[in-house]
């Protein structure tokens, strides 16, 4: 017998649940971003290889070690993309859009790395992405800020959050002069990789994953002391506004993120459950520049979104389902017409083909159905239909208000307690129950899974 074939590893099929909430997750993140006026956004997830090289930086450890890069037929290096900051600069390039500013996308979909997996680490990773490009006003920062507040608190999943400042070139220039020659003193301690960063891009030496470099680095020169006049001022308006939303937030100076491509505030967003850093960005001005535009000032973010899964973000009820069954397999077609009228937006109707009646019922129960709409050769010949309440709580819920008069024309069936969950409609009335009792609820109960 042949062998079952398995992912990729480090890649992984998002089923059940976990799809579930993907979905939910990507539709409260852009609807969010809708409602800040960013519009969506999609690159290709090939990109050549230069210009990732070029934008994240060939010394970063996402460039240097865990791109999947290959030569393609034509004899072109290209790689997956392992983000969507560089696509979205080259997207505003390629489109000629730099002369029509501002702009303000949202992205999302797979990233790829070549890391080792591990908890809250894949290959393959989804992210959603924001990138506001032209305007070098701070407020602009703190309007993503407060939009991934926003996006944190409709997830409801708490974090910490951590801001820092890499300053502009100028302050860089002087901090990387500080930080060679306190490393230097170190070479024969720092691993392999900082002793060659030393002379190639020392700023990466502070991404560095090695204990001893860590270490070494707690112990060196600070960004902070070698900021010029304009980045410290603009650090404090940050700062500043940052206090009067009564935000709270951590000032970490060690943070620098692991791309080469960030000037002033950086940022990162980290689960207070798995400690996982779950949104990570900050400003890039230099960015269009280097890649041949013109100088366009911009600032964006990143959501991990297998992480925020992880982290348990709320993907809210599941929308109330309502099973449409027929008695005899000569009802079927009736009922998928019934179905069909049923559809009303919002409301997921299911019309399942097991082969017996009892079957049929038993599924709706299984899948969590909240009723079932029953048609069968009385129901039809009286052009009405039988609904069976399968939900308790749904139950409680329309017996208790069974006398009010809009209910008047519910008909019992009999007056014993278990047949009272059936109820004779005719299709206008079970439109009026699906709106009143069904759309703007979902069954606390679990689905039974019988
Ligand atoms: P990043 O920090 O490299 O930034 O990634 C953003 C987020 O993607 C991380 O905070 C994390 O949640 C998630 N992530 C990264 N790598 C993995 C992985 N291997 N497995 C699972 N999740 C992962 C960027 O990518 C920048 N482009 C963000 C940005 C946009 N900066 C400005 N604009």
């Amino acid at each position: 017998m042949s062998q079952p074939f398995n992912t990729v590893r480090g890649m992984r099929d998002i089923v059940g649940e976990n799809a579930r909430q993907y979905h939910s997750i990507i539709r409260k993140l852009s609807d969010i971003a809708i409602s800040y006026g960013y519009s969506p956004l999609e690159t290709p997830l090939l990109e050549y290889t230069s210009l990732f090289q070029k934008g994240i930086g060939d010394e970063t450890d996402v460039v240097g070690k865990e791109m999947f890069t290959f030569v393609d037929r034509s004899g072109h290096s290209v790689s997956l993309r392992p983000e969507g900051t560089s696509s979205a600069v080259r997207a505003l390039i390629t489109n000629s859009l730099t002369q029509n500013l501002p702009q303000k996308w949202f992205y999302y979909g797979p990233m790829f790395r070549y890391d080792r997996p591990q908890k809250g680490r894949f290959r393959q990773f989804y992210q959603f992405g924001l990138e506001f490009f032209g305007s070098d006003n701070h407020l602009s920062d703190i309007e993503l800020i407060c939009l991934i507040k926003e996006a944190f608190a409709t997830l409801q999943i708490p974090v910490a959050f951590k801001i820092n400042t890499v300053g502009d070139e100028e302050s860089r220039a002087d901090f990387k002069l500080k930080l060679v020659e306190y490393l230097s003193k170190y070479e024969n301690d720092l691993s392999e990789d900082s002793v060659r960063r030393l002379h190639s891009n020392p700023l990466r030496i502070l991404d560095s994953k090695s204990a001893v470099d860590q270490e070494i680095c707690s112990n060196g020169p600070k960004i902070q002391d070698s900021l010029s006049a304009e980045a410290k001022c603009f650090f404090e308006k940050v700062r500043k506004s940052l206090q009067e939303m009564e935000f709270d937030f951590i000032e970490d100076s060690s943070l620098v993120r692991g791309l080469d491509y960030y000037d002033h505030t950086v940022f990162e967003f980290v689960g207070q459950t798995s400690g996982l850093t779950l949104c990570g960005g900050g400003r890039y001005n230099r960015l269009v520049g280097q890649f041949g535009g013109p100088r366009i000032p911009a600032v964006g973010c990143a959501f991990g979104i297998d992480r925020l899964i992880l982290e348990g973000a709320s993907s809210g009820a599941a929308k109330a389902i309502i099973g449409v069954i027929g008695v005899e397999e000569n009802d079927m077609v009736a009922t998928m017409k019934l179905s069909c009228e049923l559809h009303i937006e919002g409301v997921v109707t299911i019309c399942p083909m097991q082969e017996s009646f009892s079957k049929r019922l038993k599924y709706c129960d299984k899948v969590g159905a909240l009723c079932a709409f029953i048609l069968g050769g009385e129901e039809r010949k009286q052009n009405k239909v039988k609904m069976k309440i399968l939900c308790d709580s749904l139950a409680d819920k329309v017996l208790s208000e069974s006398t009010k008069p809009d209910l008047a024309g519910l008909h019992r069936k009999s007056d014993t307690t278990s047949a009272v969950r059936e109820f004779l409609f005719d299709k206008a009335e079970a439109r009026s129950f699906i709106t009143k009792y069904i759309l703007q609820e979902s069954c606390s109960e679990e689905p039974t899974n019988k």
